[in-house]
């Protein structure tokens, strides 16, 4: 099958030097690219600007801000068998990035953000994909209320919750832990293990409710 997975974060110019980011290091998106492929499926990776190497085998669309991977993920999805979106999209962009680089002047600065598109949230409704829907929950509280509701939003087959207020798990951390939710109801509890691992495990997952 063929696996399109979106990993890393992105980036907003605020001006030529400067943007609006988060801690995402991509290292879950990549874990799971590199099961996929271990698993002998092709993988198509839309990534934003991360630290790591991508896995060998995987063809590679570098992105930097979310519209940006909006549109890969318009132009890739439909020759994908599954989809995963791992990316820690930026929900906001700033309404203009300057075309110089803000000076300081003393008054306060007031940057206006504006909303990104929800690629997740597109998929099914504005590309028309029909294959196998995952989605990731970044989580502060009520983990599994807020991720079922996402799954339902979303059109999700699968959706991988994680707490991300902990400091031992989740973002730039080389462990996860994950509460992985279907549309039937099913909930399994993946315990705090390398993502390497937890990406076996989603992957060994994923490939039971795809077809063929
Ligand atoms: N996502 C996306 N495009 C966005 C925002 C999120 O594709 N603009 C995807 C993420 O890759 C993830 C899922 O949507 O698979 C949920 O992301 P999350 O940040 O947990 O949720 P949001 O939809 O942004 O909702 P909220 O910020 O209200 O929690």
């Amino acid at each position: 099958m063929l696996f399109l997975v979106t990993a890393g974060p992105t980036r907003e110019p605020i001006d030529p030097v400067r943007y609006l980011s988060n801690r995402s290091s991509g290292k879950m998106g990549y874990a799971i690219a590199a099961a996929a492929l271990a698993r002998g499926h092709g993988v198509v990776l839309v990534t934003g600007p991360v630290a790591i190497p991508p896995p060998p085998g995987a063809r590679v669309v570098s992105v930097e801000t979310a519209r940006e991977m909006h549109a890969a993920v318009a132009a890739e999805i439909a020759a994908a068998d599954v989809a995963v979106f791992c990316a820690a999209v930026s929900d906001y962009r700033p309404a203009e990035a300057a075309a110089g680089k803000i000076k300081k002047d003393g008054a306060e600065l007031v940057l206006r953000l504006v909303e990104n598109p929800d690629i997740l949230g597109d998929t099914r409704s504005v590309f028309g994909y029909g294959g196998v829907l995952v989605g990731f929950a970044a989580e502060t509280g009520s983990m599994e209320r807020h991720a079922l509701d996402k799954l339902r939003r979303k059109g999700c087959d699968l959706i991988v919750a994680n707490d991300v207020s902990r400091s031992d798990i989740a973002f730039d951390q080389d462990d996860n832990e994950v509460l992985v939710l279907d549309r039937a109801g099913g909930r399994a509890w993946l315990p705090r293990a390398p993502k390497a691992e937890i990406a076996r495990a989603l992957v060994a997952r994923i490939e039971t409710v795809a077809p063929g």
